[in-house]
């Protein structure tokens, strides 16, 4: 029973605190120049006193109300997040409690910044065997708890935010495919260790906040190729020319990726959306964060199709390509 899938609603939230480069220069040995040139980000969103659950319930509730369905019509909650407020409770069971979605089943996901991609292919796989008709899929993060502050080539990469959709099922028929992939062998490449890491019997290590350590020209490299790779995979699958496709929206790591990737297909930069400049890297909430602005924007319309891909710590990657 194979069923076709389609969004229906968008919603974001990001904290109201705005955390410019020339303010993070102010604590950290950097300037504008630097990241600009070497990043494209110009701000980021740091949260004061929101959490991964109270920005996931926010983006939720505006998808919601984009989709025009009540909480309770939903039959899965899938929140994709590194950076959850508990193990459990899961971001999703908080989420389903604080918007009512009383008939759903509801669970987080570790994907790191692949995280959403990884979570809209399981809500997908449910709903086209007809398990489940309506999912809500979150991507949160409150990155600025995890990173190490004192770590220049990191810190002045993350924000924090969160990003929601809604897909349902349709009669009408829409292109949809996914390819996912991951290499447990590079784990090193991108680390945030849980905490307390505790070992009761010989060397006792107990480390009070955890800390997110990154190669950073590793994953660059890593990243470009990735994207490549699945560019090609979901075309292939697809019986549609890259060129047919409306917009990527690849994971908003570094413009310095995207321009590469944009260079490397030769599909005009136009294509790519890009908002890193006012977010920064807000790893699984980065591209429902997109979506909901390109949705805002009034740049989403019916029919056109859509390449989503991400990347992150596993290390992990994949892409969507949907018909709107
Ligand atoms: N300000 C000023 N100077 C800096 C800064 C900074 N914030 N950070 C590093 N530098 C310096 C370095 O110390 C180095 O100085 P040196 O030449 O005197 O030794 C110089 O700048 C160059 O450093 P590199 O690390 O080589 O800089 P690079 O061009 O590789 O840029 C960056 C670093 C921006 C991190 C880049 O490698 C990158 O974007 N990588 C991808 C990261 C990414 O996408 N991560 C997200 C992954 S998703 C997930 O799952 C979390």
């Amino acid at each position: 029973m194979i069923k076709n899938i389609k969004i229906i609603g968008y919603g974001s939230c990001t904290p109201s605190n705005v955390v410019t480069n020339h303010d993070l220069s102010e604590i950290i040995d950097t300037t504008d120049e630097w990241i600009s040139k070497r990043t494209g980000i110009k701000e980021r969103r740091i949260s004061k006193g929101e959490s991964t659950s109270s920005l996931a319930i926010a983006a939720a509730k505006k998808a919601l109300n984009v989709a025009g369905i009540t909480a309770a019509e939903l039959d899965l909650i899938i929140v994709a997040t590194s950076t959850p407020d508990c193990f459990f409770p899961s971001t999703g069971c908080i989420v389903q409690s604080e918007i009512g979605a009383i008939n759903a089943t509801s669970f987080d996901l570790a994907g790191a910044c692949t995280g959403f991609v990884y979570a809209t292919d399981v809500a997908i796989q449910y709903l086209k065997t007809g398990r489940f008709k309506r999912a809500l899929v979150i991507g949160a993060e409150v990155m600025s708890k995890i990173i190490d502050w004192n770590d220049r080539g990191t810190a002045i990469l993350f924000g924090d935010g969160a990003g929601a959709i809604v897909i349902t099922t349709t009669d009408e028929k829409k292109i949809t495919e996914v390819y996912t992939k991951s290499d447990g062998t590079k784990s090193e490449v991108l680390k945030l260790p849980a905490v307390p890491i505790i070992d009761m019997y010989d060397n006792v290590k107990v480390i009070d906040r955890s800390i997110m350590t990154m190669n950073g020209q590793e994953v660059f490299k890593f990243a470009c190729n990735v994207i490549i790779e699945t560019i090609d995979e979901l075309i292939s699958k697809s019986n549609i020319k890259l060129e047919d496709v409306d917009y990527i929206v690849l994971h908003q790591a570094n413009s310095r990726i995207i321009e590469y990737v944009s260079n490397k297909v030769n599909i005009n930069i136009e294509k790519f959306f890009m908002n890193l400049d006012k977010y920064g890297n807000t790893s699984a909430a980065s591209i429902p964060i997109a979506l909901d602005e390109m949705y805002g924007k009034n740049m989403l319309k019916s029919g056109q199709k859509l390449m989503l891909i991400g990347f992150g710590g596993g290390l992990t990657w994949g892409g969507i390509l949907l018909e709107l």
